[in-house]
């Protein structure tokens, strides 16, 4: 995404936060709980990055990764400003996210999915960094239930655990299953 739609994106995000503030609530669905690692994965400007790393609290940490710079730029400084040191911004490349093998307890991929033109190299990444027993949290963005669904069949490796009107829950096969 070219810097300049990155903080059109940005501003129109933090003005639809003021009018309709849905955050807290929609994250409290997730099942985030103290000590938990998560990644928040396509993290944008860190507006769920901030409700995580507070869930989490300090004997947790919340890896917020984005491919964009300015996406990095913008977490360190929602960091300072909340005095949030449980956050380790991580700039990826491509579907690289270079987090360690099964680290996360969950990976959040929140209004990212639908925009990516390798959804199964993404979800075989995303396996990669998830514990055998974490959970994947997907919505659909701009793309039809059906569309999400058919990409999460297609690339293999998770079984959806269950569904809301707001996201998927995934969980991933283990890779004997697969
Ligand atoms: C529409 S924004 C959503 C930001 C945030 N998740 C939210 O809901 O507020 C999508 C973000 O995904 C990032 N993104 C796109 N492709 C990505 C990839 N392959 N890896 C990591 N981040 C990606 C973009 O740079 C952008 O910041």
């Amino acid at each position: 995404m070219p810097d300049i739609a990155f903080r059109l994106m940005s501003a129109i995000m933090a003005l639809k936060d003021l009018v309709y503030p849905t955050i807290d609530k929609r994250v409290t669905a997730f099942g985030i709980r103290a000590g938990m690692t998560v990644v928040d994965y396509g993290c944008g400007p860190g507006r769920y990055t901030i409700r995580f790393a507070k869930l989490v609290d300090r004997g947790g940490n919340v890896y917020a990764l984005d491919v964009q710079p300015l996406a990095i730029e913008a977490v360190k400084r929602q960091m300072a400003a909340h005095a949030l040191d449980n956050i380790v911004p991580v700039l990826a490349k491509g579907y690289d996210t270079g987090l360690p093998d099964r680290i996360a307890d969950m990976v959040c991929a929140l209004d990212m999915f639908f925009a990516l033109r390798e959804p199964s190299t993404f979800l075989r990444e995303v396996h990669r960094i998830t514990k055998p027993e974490g959970v994947l949290i997907l919505d659909d963005g701009h793309q039809s239930r059906q569309s999400t669904l058919a990409k999460v069949r297609a690339a293999g490796g998770w079984r959806i655990a269950e569904e809301t009107r707001d996201h998927l829950k995934c969980v991933p096969l283990d890779n004997a299953t697969r």
